[in-house]
């Protein structure tokens, strides 16, 4: 069967902010929410993604969605890269999501430009 989704060592870490050290009762100001994630899926299959809350799902189908950029490793989706060519990649999916989890520089335009992109 054809690859279609190619998860590659992939890794996501996020910045945390003072607020989020509060709430989480921590004093990490790094947070790894994705570490050396591999994983293929095929064509024609239904493919879930299990995990505890916080073990990194969401971030994972957001750096597969190109809203945020992995650290490091790649996803190819259907052979083209969400590091190298993010935009083939959005003419290439749909995505639906319960929690979009917005990054401050999502203005309103910027939203506009980024969903345009996405095949309907
Ligand atoms: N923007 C962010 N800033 C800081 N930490 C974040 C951010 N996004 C996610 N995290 C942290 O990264 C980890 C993974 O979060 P993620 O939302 O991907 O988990 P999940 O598997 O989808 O969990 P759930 O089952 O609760 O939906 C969590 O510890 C979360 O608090
Ligand atoms: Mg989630």
């Amino acid at each position: 069967m054809k690859e279609l989704l190619q998860v590659q060592n992939l890794r996501k870490t996020f910045k945390v902010s003072a607020k989020q050290q509060k709430v989480q009762k921590t004093k990490e100001r790094i947070k790894v929410a994705v570490d050396q994630l591999s994983f293929c899926a095929y064509e024609g299959e239904v493919f879930g993604l299990l995990g505890p809350n916080g073990a990194g799902k969401t971030t994972t189908l957001r750096m597969m969605a190109t809203l945020i950029k992995p650290d490091a490793g790649d996803i190819l989706v259907a052979g083209t890269s969400v590091v190298k060519n993010p935009e083939v990649v959005r003419g290439k999916i749909g995505f639906l999501t319960s929690e979009l989890k917005l990054e401050e520089f999502f203005t309103p335009n910027y939203l506009y430009d980024f969903f345009q992109n996405f095949t309907v």
